[in-house]
């Protein structure tokens, strides 16, 4: 058991003794209902399956971790959020506040904090943040109409950019640890949140089954063309642009406001801390599609390659 779990009740100290764990960087992932949850998640996680109440106005993104979360956060408060703050508005707050203030995640903030917060008298639409992957959300959300956005990523780019993220954090995991260990352990399926395979397609597959309330996305399409993408989201999220907004530039105006060029330059991301420990510049680094290539031997890239093509054969989705 790690110091973070110290001060949990006896059932849940119980739980966590009962699962299988496997060291990941200086801290422990443990099997739970064979996903690979980060301890520091557990207990939040356990929270919101527990109380959290779901709005069929909710809207939750969901994502695989380092696959464009922070990008994410962003689109959808613009986007939702535009008869409020004109997206060329000085006042914007994307302007003084990180994407991950605007759209707390469940499991790792709010139920993290609090195990049972009374989110009641928030405005609706609400928007919240996870990474957990589908068939663990709370019964209440997999029952419900609310609407769910889900993003993933190349996984060889996803894990550098894991790499550099945690390197970030804490410079020593460069002598602990290893890209090379990093793609061993994915390929057995240990990741955050993994195996990744699975949390992508069981997204997937809900997003076929639920194509009114699962939009699921990829970070690299957001890349190639961001205005079909944000008009794609922006009717999804049952707000569609206007002709008049089309016509005035407001989607070039979103997607200009949310890049990483314009977000990574604000005072806020470069000087501002997300949590004790966390600068909130360690969320935005390159950005780019095939970075990976840049660190992965080719040996490395062709293993990965391998098992997510195994994993992911006739489910349609491609990398
Ligand atoms: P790289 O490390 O490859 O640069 P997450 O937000 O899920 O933590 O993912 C982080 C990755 O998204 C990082 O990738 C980061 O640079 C990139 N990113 C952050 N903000 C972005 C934005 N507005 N547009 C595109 N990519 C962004």
């Amino acid at each position: 058991i790690t110091t973070s779990e110290e001060g949990m009740s006896k059932e849940f100290k119980e739980l966590v003794l009962s699962l299988p764990c496997a060291k990941f960087w200086n801290g422990v992932l443990h099997k739970y209902e064979g996903h690979w949850i980060p301890s520091m998640s557990l207990k939040g996680m356990i929270s919101f399956r527990k109380h959290f109440k779901v709005h069929d106005s909710d809207i939750i993104l969901s994502t695989f971790p380092k696959s464009g979360t922070t990008w994410l956060k962003a689109l959808i408060f613009t986007i939702l959020n535009r008869s409020h703050y004109a997206s060329n508005s000085a006042t914007h707050p994307l302007l003084t506040c990180n994407p991950h203030h605007l759209v707390p995640f469940l499991e790792l903030k709010i139920y993290d904090e609090n195990e049972n917060p009374n989110l009641e008298n928030l405005p609706n639409p609400r928007v919240f943040a996870t990474h957990l992957p589908f068939s663990l959300l709370p019964r209440c959300i997999l029952d419900s109409n609310c609407r769910i956005v889900y993003i993933c990523r190349n996984p060889m780019d996803q894990l550098i950019s894991r790499w550099f993220f945690a390197t970030n954090i804490r410079p020593e995991y460069k002598e602990t640890s290893s890209i090379h260990e990093l793609v061993e352990m994915f390929q057995e399926g240990i990741c955050p949140y993994g195996p990744f395979w699975d949390h992508v397609l069981e997204y997937w597959n809900k997003s076929l089954e639920k194509k009114d309330r699962i939009l699921f996305l990829k970070y690299e399409d957001l890349k190639e063309d961001i205005i079909s993408q944000t008009i794609k989201l922006a009717d999804f999220l049952g707000l569609p642009f206007s002709e008049e907004e089309k016509k005035r530039g407001e989607i070039e105006e979103i997607s200009r406001l949310c890049s990483i060029e314009n977000l990574k330059k604000l005072e806020v991301n470069m000087s501002g801390e997300y949590k004790p420990g966390v600068q909130n510049k360690a969320f935005f680094r390159k950005g780019e599609v095939g970075d990976w290539a840049n660190y992965l031997s080719s040996a490395m890239a062709e293993k990965m390659k391998k098992v997510v093509e195994e994993k992911l054969q006739g489910s349609g989705i491609t990398f």
